[in-house]
Protein backbone atom coordinates (compact mmCIF):
# COMPACT_ATOMS: atom_id res chain seq x y z
CA UNK A 1 0.00 0.00 0.00
CA UNK A 2 2.35 2.33 -1.15
CA UNK A 3 3.83 3.58 2.12
CA UNK A 4 3.24 0.48 4.13
CA UNK A 5 3.26 -3.05 3.23
CA UNK A 6 -0.80 -3.91 4.31
CA UNK A 7 -2.19 -7.76 4.00
CA UNK A 8 -5.33 -9.68 5.21
CA UNK A 9 -4.32 -12.99 6.45
CA UNK A 10 -5.31 -16.17 4.16
CA UNK A 11 -7.25 -17.84 7.33
CA UNK A 12 -9.23 -15.14 8.02
CA UNK A 13 -10.16 -14.46 3.76
CA UNK A 14 -10.97 -18.35 4.21
CA UNK A 15 -13.41 -17.96 7.09
CA UNK A 16 -15.18 -14.95 5.35
CA UNK A 17 -15.83 -16.91 2.26
CA UNK A 18 -17.30 -19.86 4.49
CA UNK A 19 -19.50 -17.40 6.82
CA UNK A 20 -20.47 -14.67 3.66
CA UNK A 21 -20.11 -17.49 1.03
CA UNK A 22 -18.67 -16.22 -2.70
CA UNK A 23 -18.26 -13.95 -4.48
CA UNK A 24 -17.21 -11.25 -1.66
CA UNK A 25 -15.77 -7.97 -1.66
CA UNK A 26 -13.56 -7.34 1.50
CA UNK A 27 -12.24 -4.41 2.58
CA UNK A 28 -8.95 -3.79 4.97
CA UNK A 29 -10.20 0.04 6.91
CA UNK A 30 -6.38 0.18 7.80
CA UNK A 31 -5.43 0.23 4.89
CA UNK A 32 -7.83 3.25 3.67
CA UNK A 33 -6.78 4.90 7.04
CA UNK A 34 -3.25 4.14 5.54
CA UNK A 35 -3.52 5.28 2.11
CA UNK A 36 -5.50 8.32 4.06
CA UNK A 37 -2.37 9.28 6.50
CA UNK A 38 -0.02 8.85 3.63
CA UNK A 39 -2.05 11.72 1.32
CA UNK A 40 -2.08 14.13 4.47
CA UNK A 41 1.03 13.89 5.52
CA UNK A 42 1.81 14.31 1.40
CA UNK A 43 -0.25 17.62 1.63
CA UNK A 44 1.05 18.42 4.71
CA UNK A 45 2.27 21.60 3.85
CA UNK A 46 -0.72 23.10 1.59
CA UNK A 47 -3.71 24.15 3.11
CA UNK A 48 -5.89 21.45 2.06
CA UNK A 49 -9.44 19.50 2.31
CA UNK A 50 -9.41 15.95 1.04
CA UNK A 51 -13.50 14.96 -0.57
CA UNK A 52 -13.64 11.41 -1.22
CA UNK A 53 -15.07 10.63 -4.52
CA UNK A 54 -17.81 8.47 -2.98
CA UNK A 55 -18.33 6.74 -6.97
CA UNK A 56 -15.22 4.78 -6.02
CA UNK A 57 -16.60 2.68 -3.17
CA UNK A 58 -19.87 4.11 -2.13
CA UNK A 59 -21.12 1.15 0.05
CA UNK A 60 -22.36 2.49 3.80
CA UNK A 61 -19.97 1.32 5.98
CA UNK A 62 -16.86 2.70 3.98
CA UNK A 63 -18.70 6.29 3.77
CA UNK A 64 -19.21 6.05 7.39
CA UNK A 65 -15.16 4.73 7.72
CA UNK A 66 -13.99 7.93 5.65
CA UNK A 67 -16.39 9.97 7.30
CA UNK A 68 -14.81 9.50 10.69
CA UNK A 69 -10.90 9.93 9.49
CA UNK A 70 -12.19 13.52 8.75
CA UNK A 71 -12.58 13.86 5.04
CA UNK A 72 -15.82 15.43 3.35
CA UNK A 73 -17.26 13.84 0.20
CA UNK A 74 -17.51 14.41 -3.75
CA UNK A 75 -20.67 12.88 -4.88
CA UNK A 76 -22.39 13.29 -8.85
CA UNK A 77 -25.88 12.04 -8.02
CA UNK A 78 -28.85 12.31 -5.89
CA UNK A 79 -28.34 9.08 -5.18
CA UNK A 80 -24.50 9.87 -4.01
CA UNK A 81 -26.28 12.51 -2.04
CA UNK A 82 -28.97 10.09 0.03
CA UNK A 83 -26.47 7.45 0.83
CA UNK A 84 -23.65 10.62 1.86
CA UNK A 85 -25.95 11.85 4.08
CA UNK A 86 -26.99 8.92 5.50
CA UNK A 87 -23.74 7.81 6.37
CA UNK A 88 -23.57 11.06 8.41
CA UNK A 89 -21.32 13.53 6.28
CA UNK A 90 -22.87 17.01 7.42
CA UNK A 91 -23.97 18.22 3.72
CA UNK A 92 -21.56 21.61 4.10
CA UNK A 93 -19.08 18.35 3.95
CA UNK A 94 -20.03 17.66 0.67
CA UNK A 95 -19.39 18.92 -3.55
CA UNK A 96 -21.43 18.08 -6.14
CA UNK A 97 -19.85 17.53 -9.21
CA UNK A 98 -20.63 15.60 -12.42
CA UNK A 99 -21.56 16.64 -16.22
CA UNK A 100 -25.73 16.13 -15.79
CA UNK A 101 -27.29 16.71 -12.96
CA UNK A 102 -31.08 17.01 -12.94
CA UNK A 103 -33.19 19.74 -11.64
CA UNK A 104 -34.39 17.30 -8.87
CA UNK A 105 -30.74 16.64 -7.79
CA UNK A 106 -29.73 19.95 -8.20
CA UNK A 107 -32.41 20.83 -5.83
CA UNK A 108 -32.17 18.38 -3.30
CA UNK A 109 -28.45 19.30 -2.90
CA UNK A 110 -29.50 22.98 -2.50
CA UNK A 111 -32.38 21.91 -0.12
CA UNK A 112 -29.54 19.95 1.82
CA UNK A 113 -27.34 22.30 1.96
CA UNK A 114 -24.67 20.96 0.04
CA UNK A 115 -20.95 23.02 0.47
CA UNK A 116 -19.95 23.49 -2.90
CA UNK A 117 -21.65 22.82 -6.47
CA UNK A 118 -19.65 22.43 -9.53
CA UNK A 119 -21.08 23.70 -12.48
CA UNK A 120 -19.91 21.98 -15.99
CA UNK A 121 -22.20 24.23 -18.17
CA UNK A 122 -23.90 27.37 -19.18
CA UNK A 123 -27.38 25.47 -18.83
CA UNK A 124 -26.58 24.11 -15.41
CA UNK A 125 -26.30 27.83 -13.96
CA UNK A 126 -29.76 28.42 -15.24
CA UNK A 127 -30.80 25.18 -13.49
CA UNK A 128 -28.99 25.80 -10.38
CA UNK A 129 -30.28 29.73 -10.83
CA UNK A 130 -33.84 28.52 -11.38
CA UNK A 131 -33.34 26.47 -8.03
CA UNK A 132 -32.07 28.40 -5.63
CA UNK A 133 -34.29 31.48 -6.10
CA UNK A 134 -35.52 33.18 -2.99
CA UNK A 135 -33.67 30.99 -1.11
CA UNK A 136 -30.18 30.96 0.79
CA UNK A 137 -27.03 31.49 -0.99
CA UNK A 138 -25.42 28.39 -2.52
CA UNK A 139 -21.65 28.12 -3.01
CA UNK A 140 -21.01 27.53 -6.62
CA UNK A 141 -17.47 26.44 -8.38
CA UNK A 142 -16.87 25.80 -12.12
CA UNK A 143 -15.41 22.83 -13.20
CA UNK A 144 -12.76 23.98 -15.64
CA UNK A 145 -11.69 22.01 -19.12
CA UNK A 146 -8.14 22.48 -19.09
CA UNK A 147 -7.38 21.19 -22.12
CA UNK A 148 -4.45 18.31 -20.79
CA UNK A 149 -3.41 15.58 -22.09
CA UNK A 150 -2.96 12.66 -19.17
CA UNK A 151 -1.77 8.78 -20.33
CA UNK A 152 -4.30 6.92 -19.00
CA UNK A 153 -7.00 4.56 -20.62
CA UNK A 154 -8.90 6.62 -23.18
CA UNK A 155 -11.93 5.99 -20.97
CA UNK A 156 -10.89 7.56 -17.92
CA UNK A 157 -9.39 10.55 -19.48
CA UNK A 158 -11.57 13.65 -18.70
CA UNK A 159 -9.25 16.95 -19.09
CA UNK A 160 -8.75 17.22 -22.63
CA UNK A 161 -10.69 19.87 -25.05
CA UNK A 162 -13.41 18.19 -27.06
CA UNK A 163 -14.19 16.01 -24.06
CA UNK A 164 -17.94 16.19 -21.96
CA UNK A 165 -16.32 17.04 -18.81
CA UNK A 166 -15.87 20.82 -17.51
CA UNK A 167 -16.37 23.93 -19.13
CA UNK A 168 -13.81 25.07 -21.76
CA UNK A 169 -11.12 27.32 -21.06
CA UNK A 170 -12.64 30.25 -23.25
CA UNK A 171 -15.66 29.63 -21.81
CA UNK A 172 -14.88 30.18 -17.66
CA UNK A 173 -14.65 33.70 -17.54
CA UNK A 174 -17.93 34.75 -19.48
CA UNK A 175 -19.33 32.10 -17.03
CA UNK A 176 -18.17 33.46 -14.03
CA UNK A 177 -19.01 37.14 -15.13
CA UNK A 178 -22.45 35.36 -15.94
CA UNK A 179 -22.51 33.68 -12.30
CA UNK A 180 -21.33 37.20 -10.86
CA UNK A 181 -25.12 38.80 -12.42
CA UNK A 182 -26.73 35.86 -10.85
CA UNK A 183 -29.02 36.24 -7.72
CA UNK A 184 -28.35 33.81 -4.82
CA UNK A 185 -25.30 32.12 -6.23
CA UNK A 186 -21.45 33.00 -5.86
CA UNK A 187 -18.55 31.31 -7.24
CA UNK A 188 -16.51 30.33 -4.51
CA UNK A 189 -13.84 27.52 -6.59
CA UNK A 190 -12.46 26.77 -9.71
CA UNK A 191 -11.49 23.21 -10.21
CA UNK A 192 -10.77 20.55 -12.45
CA UNK A 193 -10.63 16.46 -12.69
CA UNK A 194 -8.57 15.48 -15.46
CA UNK A 195 -9.12 11.54 -15.29
CA UNK A 196 -8.32 9.04 -13.29
CA UNK A 197 -5.55 5.99 -12.88
CA UNK A 198 -2.79 9.16 -13.52
CA UNK A 199 0.78 8.46 -12.59
CA UNK A 200 2.60 11.21 -14.13
CA UNK A 201 2.42 14.73 -12.08
CA UNK A 202 2.86 16.14 -15.12
CA UNK A 203 -0.80 16.72 -16.12
CA UNK A 204 -1.50 18.01 -12.29
CA UNK A 205 1.29 20.66 -12.63
CA UNK A 206 -0.35 22.11 -16.25
CA UNK A 207 -3.79 21.76 -14.75
CA UNK A 208 -2.50 24.00 -11.64
CA UNK A 209 -0.99 26.37 -13.47
CA UNK A 210 -4.10 27.09 -16.13
CA UNK A 211 -6.34 27.35 -12.99
CA UNK A 212 -4.15 29.90 -11.26
CA UNK A 213 -3.99 31.75 -14.67
CA UNK A 214 -7.66 31.72 -14.78
CA UNK A 215 -7.88 32.56 -10.91
CA UNK A 216 -5.78 35.83 -11.62
CA UNK A 217 -8.58 36.78 -14.95
CA UNK A 218 -11.66 36.05 -12.47
CA UNK A 219 -10.31 38.13 -9.59
CA UNK A 220 -9.18 40.99 -11.80
CA UNK A 221 -13.02 40.65 -13.12
CA UNK A 222 -14.06 42.04 -9.64
CA UNK A 223 -14.28 38.30 -8.15
CA UNK A 224 -13.68 38.48 -4.59
CA UNK A 225 -15.85 35.74 -3.25
CA UNK A 226 -12.99 32.73 -3.92
CA UNK A 227 -12.08 30.19 -1.36
CA UNK A 228 -10.63 27.34 -2.96
CA UNK A 229 -9.70 25.29 -6.04
CA UNK A 230 -10.02 21.97 -6.60
CA UNK A 231 -7.85 20.03 -8.21
CA UNK A 232 -9.93 16.87 -8.54
CA UNK A 233 -9.27 13.01 -7.88
CA UNK A 234 -7.04 11.06 -10.42
CA UNK A 235 -4.36 9.40 -8.89
CA UNK A 236 -2.85 6.38 -9.59
CA UNK A 237 -2.18 3.29 -7.56
CA UNK A 238 -0.26 0.31 -8.48
CA UNK A 239 -2.06 -2.93 -9.42
CA UNK A 240 1.14 -4.81 -9.77
CA UNK A 241 1.73 -3.23 -13.16
CA UNK A 242 2.50 0.01 -13.19
CA UNK A 243 3.72 2.72 -10.61
CA UNK A 244 1.85 4.72 -8.52
CA UNK A 245 1.33 8.34 -9.01
CA UNK A 246 4.23 10.16 -6.42
CA UNK A 247 2.93 11.95 -4.00
CA UNK A 248 6.11 13.87 -3.65
CA UNK A 249 5.67 15.16 -6.99
CA UNK A 250 1.74 15.50 -7.22
CA UNK A 251 2.46 17.86 -4.22
CA UNK A 252 4.84 19.91 -5.30
CA UNK A 253 2.47 20.32 -8.49
CA UNK A 254 -0.15 21.68 -6.86
CA UNK A 255 1.34 23.55 -3.96
CA UNK A 256 2.10 26.61 -6.16
CA UNK A 257 -1.39 26.94 -7.14
CA UNK A 258 -2.46 27.05 -3.62
CA UNK A 259 0.76 29.40 -2.71
CA UNK A 260 0.30 32.00 -5.62
CA UNK A 261 -4.13 32.67 -4.77
CA UNK A 262 -3.46 31.57 -1.32
CA UNK A 263 -6.71 29.43 -1.49
CA UNK A 264 -7.43 25.88 0.18
CA UNK A 265 -6.90 22.92 -2.43
CA UNK A 266 -9.85 20.55 -2.49
CA UNK A 267 -8.97 17.22 -3.43
CA UNK A 268 -11.28 14.32 -4.34
CA UNK A 269 -9.42 10.98 -4.39
CA UNK A 270 -11.36 7.68 -4.92
CA UNK A 271 -9.24 5.40 -6.12
CA UNK A 272 -6.52 6.21 -4.12
CA UNK A 273 -8.08 5.94 -0.53
CA UNK A 274 -10.35 2.32 -1.06
CA UNK A 275 -8.29 0.61 -4.72
CA UNK A 276 -5.68 -1.82 -2.63
CA UNK A 277 -7.65 -1.79 0.43
CA UNK A 278 -9.79 -4.09 -1.32
CA UNK A 279 -10.17 -8.05 -2.80
CA UNK A 280 -12.50 -9.72 -4.44
CA UNK A 281 -12.96 -13.27 -3.32
CA UNK A 282 -14.42 -16.24 -5.89
CA UNK A 283 -14.22 -19.73 -5.90
CA UNK A 284 -12.83 -21.93 -8.36
CA UNK A 285 -15.92 -24.26 -10.13
CA UNK A 286 -14.26 -25.65 -13.09
CA UNK A 287 -11.13 -26.40 -15.27
CA UNK A 288 -11.57 -26.77 -18.89
CA UNK A 289 -9.01 -27.18 -21.55
CA UNK A 290 -9.72 -25.31 -25.24
CA UNK A 291 -7.64 -24.86 -28.18
CA UNK A 292 -4.46 -25.31 -26.07
CA UNK A 293 -5.52 -23.11 -22.89
CA UNK A 294 -6.02 -23.82 -19.64
CA UNK A 295 -9.30 -22.43 -18.64
CA UNK A 296 -10.63 -21.83 -14.93
CA UNK A 297 -13.92 -21.33 -14.38
CA UNK A 298 -14.66 -18.89 -11.11
CA UNK A 299 -17.97 -17.52 -9.40
CA UNK A 300 -17.30 -13.86 -10.01
CA UNK A 301 -17.21 -12.50 -13.08
CA UNK A 302 -18.11 -9.11 -15.17
CA UNK A 303 -21.11 -8.60 -13.68
CA UNK A 304 -18.71 -8.55 -10.11
CA UNK A 305 -15.71 -6.90 -11.30
CA UNK A 306 -16.02 -4.81 -14.94
CA UNK A 307 -12.87 -3.71 -15.12
CA UNK A 308 -10.83 -6.18 -16.77
CA UNK A 309 -13.77 -6.52 -19.34
CA UNK A 310 -14.62 -2.97 -19.85
CA UNK A 311 -10.74 -1.45 -19.56
CA UNK A 312 -8.84 -4.73 -20.14
CA UNK A 313 -7.67 -3.85 -16.52
CA UNK A 314 -4.86 -6.07 -14.85
CA UNK A 315 -5.70 -7.52 -11.57
CA UNK A 316 -3.68 -9.66 -9.53
CA UNK A 317 -5.06 -13.23 -8.62
CA UNK A 318 -3.89 -15.30 -6.00
CA UNK A 319 -4.85 -18.58 -4.13
CA UNK A 320 -5.80 -17.98 -0.91
CA UNK A 321 -3.97 -20.57 1.49
CA UNK A 322 -2.76 -19.80 5.12
CA UNK A 323 -0.33 -17.26 4.33
CA UNK A 324 -1.23 -13.82 4.74
CA UNK A 325 -2.40 -11.87 1.49
CA UNK A 326 -0.35 -8.89 0.48
CA UNK A 327 -2.47 -6.02 -0.63
CA UNK A 328 0.55 -4.16 -1.85
CA UNK A 329 0.70 -6.43 -5.68
CA UNK A 330 3.71 -7.98 -6.23
CA UNK A 331 6.47 -6.54 -8.82
CA UNK A 332 5.78 -7.83 -12.39
CA UNK A 333 6.49 -11.35 -13.35
CA UNK A 334 7.52 -11.12 -17.28
CA UNK A 335 5.58 -14.24 -18.26
CA UNK A 336 1.89 -12.62 -18.29
CA UNK A 337 0.36 -12.33 -21.42
CA UNK A 338 -3.04 -10.14 -21.91
CA UNK A 339 -4.65 -11.54 -25.09
CA UNK A 340 -6.28 -15.09 -26.33
CA UNK A 341 -3.29 -15.98 -28.66
CA UNK A 342 -1.54 -19.11 -27.66
CA UNK A 343 -0.71 -18.97 -23.95
CA UNK A 344 2.61 -20.40 -23.07
CA UNK A 345 2.55 -23.44 -20.54
CA UNK A 346 1.76 -22.95 -16.59
CA UNK A 347 -0.56 -19.87 -17.74
CA UNK A 348 -4.37 -19.86 -17.09
CA UNK A 349 -7.54 -17.67 -18.36
CA UNK A 350 -9.07 -16.73 -14.77
CA UNK A 351 -12.99 -16.11 -16.59
CA UNK A 352 -16.16 -15.73 -15.16
CA UNK A 353 -19.61 -17.44 -14.82
CA UNK A 354 -21.28 -15.32 -17.91
CA UNK A 355 -22.19 -15.57 -20.90
CA UNK A 356 -20.17 -13.12 -22.70
CA UNK A 357 -16.76 -14.07 -24.30
CA UNK A 358 -15.32 -10.63 -22.45
CA UNK A 359 -15.96 -11.89 -19.14
CA UNK A 360 -13.37 -12.36 -17.74
CA UNK A 361 -10.63 -11.82 -14.66
CA UNK A 362 -7.37 -12.64 -16.08
CA UNK A 363 -6.00 -14.03 -19.28
CA UNK A 364 -2.75 -15.74 -19.40
CA UNK A 365 -1.63 -15.52 -15.76
CA UNK A 366 0.82 -17.93 -14.03
CA UNK A 367 -1.48 -19.39 -11.21
CA UNK A 368 -0.55 -22.23 -8.44
CA UNK A 369 -2.60 -25.37 -9.28
CA UNK A 370 -6.20 -24.38 -7.87
CA UNK A 371 -8.75 -26.71 -7.98
CA UNK A 372 -12.54 -26.50 -8.38
CA UNK A 373 -13.20 -25.15 -4.60
CA UNK A 374 -10.00 -23.24 -4.68
CA UNK A 375 -10.47 -19.95 -2.87
CA UNK A 376 -8.89 -17.27 -4.85
CA UNK A 377 -8.48 -13.31 -4.22
CA UNK A 378 -8.82 -10.85 -7.22
CA UNK A 379 -6.41 -7.66 -5.60
CA UNK A 380 -7.16 -4.14 -6.31
CA UNK A 381 -10.98 -4.23 -6.43
CA UNK A 382 -12.06 -2.13 -3.47
CA UNK A 383 -12.25 1.19 -6.20
CA UNK A 384 -15.27 0.36 -8.95
CA UNK A 385 -16.15 -2.90 -8.28
CA UNK A 386 -19.12 -3.34 -6.30
CA UNK A 387 -19.97 -0.24 -7.26
CA UNK A 388 -20.12 -0.73 -11.06
CA UNK A 389 -21.32 -4.31 -10.84
CA UNK A 390 -24.31 -5.13 -11.69
CA UNK A 391 -27.63 -7.63 -12.00
CA UNK A 392 -26.29 -9.03 -15.59
CA UNK A 393 -27.28 -12.73 -16.13
CA UNK A 394 -30.06 -12.31 -13.42
CA UNK A 395 -26.51 -12.80 -10.44
CA UNK A 396 -27.53 -11.13 -7.48
CA UNK A 397 -24.89 -8.77 -6.37
CA UNK A 398 -22.46 -9.41 -3.94
CA UNK A 399 -21.55 -9.21 -0.33
CA UNK A 400 -19.65 -7.15 1.11
CA UNK A 401 -17.37 -7.51 4.54
CA UNK A 402 -15.26 -4.61 6.38
CA UNK A 403 -12.25 -5.91 8.13
CA UNK A 404 -10.51 -3.73 11.13
CA UNK A 405 -7.34 -4.69 13.13
CA UNK A 406 -8.72 -9.06 13.59
CA UNK A 407 -12.26 -8.61 13.35
CA UNK A 408 -14.49 -8.57 10.43
CA UNK A 409 -18.12 -7.47 10.14
CA UNK A 410 -20.56 -8.04 6.71
CA UNK A 411 -21.65 -4.57 5.96
CA UNK A 412 -23.97 -5.52 2.85
CA UNK A 413 -25.96 -8.97 2.66
CA UNK A 414 -25.68 -10.88 -0.42
CA UNK A 415 -28.22 -10.24 -2.75
CA UNK A 416 -31.28 -12.42 -3.28
CA UNK A 417 -33.49 -13.52 -6.24
CA UNK A 418 -36.30 -11.91 -4.94
CA UNK A 419 -33.86 -8.91 -4.64
CA UNK A 420 -33.32 -9.02 -8.17
CA UNK A 421 -37.21 -9.08 -9.33
CA UNK A 422 -37.75 -5.96 -6.83
CA UNK A 423 -40.40 -3.56 -8.31
CA UNK A 424 -41.22 -5.86 -11.36
CA UNK A 425 -44.55 -7.05 -12.53
CA UNK A 426 -45.98 -9.24 -14.87
CA UNK A 427 -49.47 -7.31 -14.53
CA UNK A 428 -48.63 -3.90 -15.09
CA UNK A 429 -51.36 -1.34 -14.13
CA UNK A 430 -52.25 -0.61 -18.25
CA UNK A 431 -52.63 3.73 -18.94
CA UNK A 432 -54.33 4.81 -21.77
CA UNK A 433 -51.52 7.51 -24.10
N1 LIG B 1 -13.78 13.58 -9.14
C1 LIG B 1 -14.57 13.41 -10.23
C2 LIG B 1 -15.35 14.56 -10.74
C3 LIG B 1 -14.60 12.17 -10.87
O1 LIG B 1 -15.38 12.01 -11.94
C4 LIG B 1 -13.84 11.09 -10.37
C5 LIG B 1 -13.85 9.78 -11.03
C6 LIG B 1 -13.06 11.30 -9.22
C7 LIG B 1 -13.05 12.57 -8.65
C8 LIG B 1 -12.23 10.22 -8.58
O2 LIG B 1 -11.27 9.69 -9.41
P1 LIG B 1 -10.19 8.65 -8.80
O3 LIG B 1 -9.43 9.38 -7.73
O4 LIG B 1 -10.94 7.51 -8.21
O5 LIG B 1 -9.38 8.25 -9.95
N2 LIG B 1 -14.43 3.32 -13.50
C9 LIG B 1 -13.05 3.72 -13.75
C10 LIG B 1 -12.71 5.04 -13.12
C11 LIG B 1 -13.64 6.16 -13.53
C12 LIG B 1 -13.45 7.39 -12.70
C13 LIG B 1 -14.61 8.30 -12.83
N3 LIG B 1 -14.46 9.55 -12.13
C14 LIG B 1 -12.11 2.61 -13.31
O6 LIG B 1 -12.57 1.58 -12.84
O7 LIG B 1 -10.90 2.73 -13.49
Amino acid sequence: MGQSVLSLSGTLLARIAARAGTPVYVYSADAIGAQHRALRAALADIPHRIHYSVKANSSLAILDLVRGLGMGGDIVSGGELARALRAGFPASDLVFSGVGKRADELSAAVAAGVGLINLESDGELEALASVARGGTRVNVGIRVNPDVTTETHPYTQTGKSGMKFGVPLDQVVPLARRLGRTPGLELCSLGMHIGSQISDAAPYRCGAEKLEALVETVRGQGVTTLTSVDVGGGLAIDYGRGPALDLALFADAVAPLARATGLMVLMEPGRFLVGNAGVLLTRVLYHKRSGGREIVVADAGMNDLMRPSLYQAYHEITVVNSAPISLHPPPPTSTTSTTRGSAPEGLVDVVGPNCESGDFLALGRPLPAAPPGTLLAVLGAGAYGFGMSSHYNSRPRAAEVLVAGERFGIIRERETTADLMRGETTAPVWETA
